[in-house]
């Protein structure tokens, strides 16, 4: 069977074609106590050549963590070695829509990009968020990236000053939230 870009996006809206299966060797698991320093350096890393980068991504998921607004925390392991982190971190929304999250700092360690661990961290957490009974997740990064997981723009809602085209999200019900997205504070806190 195959599927256009559209049915896919479509699906993955519905969460229909998730399939959190990672690459051959890699386990997706939540952060252990004590693996505090290897993310950080493993996030450090992965953003250390983004060009769009503010380099504090590894100090914001120590805020969150700090501040225990760290919802969802998994790891890639590969051989015992953290290879990747995703984080997703509870926002809030100015129609006050409870259970809405953001996605974000994601980072794979540079030699393993590019082979799918990125997205088995992000659909295992999408689908972890949804056992949670979340109802949307945003994130503010590359459209090209992110659509493929059926986050998109929902003009309704933004994300004060920055450019909008980068600001999506992905309700889980037929209804999106509306008004203006705040982050957790760890974001403007972490230095
Ligand atoms: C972004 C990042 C987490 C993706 O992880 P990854 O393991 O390299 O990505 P994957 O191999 O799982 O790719 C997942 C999908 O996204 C696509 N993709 C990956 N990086 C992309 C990018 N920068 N732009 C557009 N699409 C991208 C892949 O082609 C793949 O699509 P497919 O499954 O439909 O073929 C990783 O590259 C990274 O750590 N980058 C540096 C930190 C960063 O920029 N984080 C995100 C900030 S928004």
């Amino acid at each position: 069977m195959t599927y256009s870009r559209s049915d896919r996006a479509g699906a993955a809206r519905s969460g229909a074609h998730m399939n959190p299966r990672p690459p051959l060797g890699i386990l997706i698991r939540p952060e252990y106590g004590g693996e505090e320093s290897a993310i950080g350096e493993l996030t450090r890393l992965a953003f250390a050549s983004n060009p769009r980068s503010t380099h504090n991504e590894h100090s914001i998921v120590q805020a969150l963590r700090s501040a225990n607004a760290l919802t969802v925390s998994l790891v890639a392991e590969q051989t015992k070695r953290i290879v990747g982190h995703i984080a997703f971190s509870p926002v809030r929304i100015s129609d006050r829509s409870p259970g809405w999250y953001g996605l974000g700092p994601v980072a794979v360690t540079p030699p393993l990009q590019g082979q799918g661990i990125g997205r088995a961290l992000i659909e295992h957490g999408l689908q972890q968020l949804r056992g949670l009974g979340a109802q949307g997740c945003v994130v503010f990064g590359n459209p090209g990236l992110y659509n493929r997981f059926g986050f998109a723009r929902h003009p309704g809602l933004y994300l004060a000053g920055v450019p909008q085209e980068f600001f999506l999200a992905l309700p889980f019900g037929a209804k999106s939230a509306e008004g203006e997205l705040t982050y957790h504070a760890a974001f403007s806190a972490a230095g």
